[in-house]
């Protein structure tokens, strides 16, 4: 049974001076610098995060992968390959703020999945309804939906994270019963489809902070937390970290 994972996403947020400072502070940190805990920075400052979680067992990991699996003319774009040279272990795919603004459908997230296992990458696969949807009783069928995309994924391991929408960034966290709902949901229907000796976490992401961690993370259908704000100061994201 592997250990809760906890990773920080700083989505488009970072400069390298500041970087430098944060991740010092991090690797200054127990709860932090450890085993199961990784962020996940822009494309630019990976290479920071590779140089600097260097012989420590912090993860680096990537917030999109390219859909597309081999080199060529594909201008802006950065393969799975590039993210496996890099040194990441994990890759985002399918965050709700990539759905929502750049047009991330079915056929390319399933893409996107293939190009990280066939690079070796660890995906982590967003997934979560919107208030509408979750006012509408329609949670677990758009989720089901969503999860369809990993169906033909065959990877070493699964990490689903779930994020309901309502509560990324709006400091208005899942109640317990809900996340609990969500993740056992998720978790049966990877089995399902994957076999019950399947590797699979968890994560619960939207506005998990060192307040409300701890009851999170208890949870046995958590298997961690994909944090956003936090995880941009080391006191709250190390809190968070203590807790898993
Ligand atoms: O990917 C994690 C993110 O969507 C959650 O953001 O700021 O609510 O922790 P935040």
């Amino acid at each position: 049974m592997q250990g809760k994972l906890v990773l920080g996403n700083w989505k488009m947020n970072g400069r390298l001076a500041a970087n430098l400072a944060l991740l010092q502070a991090m690797l200054a940190d127990a709860d932090i610098n450890r085993a199961g805990v990784g962020i996940a920075a822009p494309y630019p400052y990976l290479a920071q995060l590779g140089a600097a979680f260097a012989g420590s067992q912090l993860a680096v990991a990537a917030q999109d992968v390219s859909r597309y699996a081999a080199d060529g003319a594909f201008t802006g774009e950065v393969s799975a390959d590039m993210l496996a040279d890099m040194g990441c272990r994990y890759v985002l795919i399918g965050h709700s703020e990539r759905r929502q603004y750049f047009a991330e459908d079915d056929a390319c997230l399933r893409q996107k999945l293939q190009a990280a296992v066939t690079a070796g990458l660890v995906p982590v696969y967003c997934v979560g309804e919107t208030l509408q949807e979750r006012e509408s009783g329609r949670f677990a069928e758009v989720v089901g939906e969503q999860l369809q995309a990993l169906d033909a994924i065959s990877g070493k391991e699964y990490v689903v994270a779930y994020e309901p929408v309502w509560a990324i960034g709006t400091g208005r966290v899942a109640s317990i019963e809900q996340i609990d709902e969500a993740h056992r949901l998720i978790l049966e229907r990877v089995l399902q489809c994957h076999g019950a000796s399947a590797s699979i976490r968890v994560l619960y992401g939207g506005s998990v902070k060192a307040d409300n961690a701890d009851a999170i993370l208890s949870l046995a259908s958590v298997g961690g937390a994909l944090v956003g704000g936090a995880s941009l100061e080391v006191k709250g994201f190390g809190k968070i970290c203590q807790s898993a």
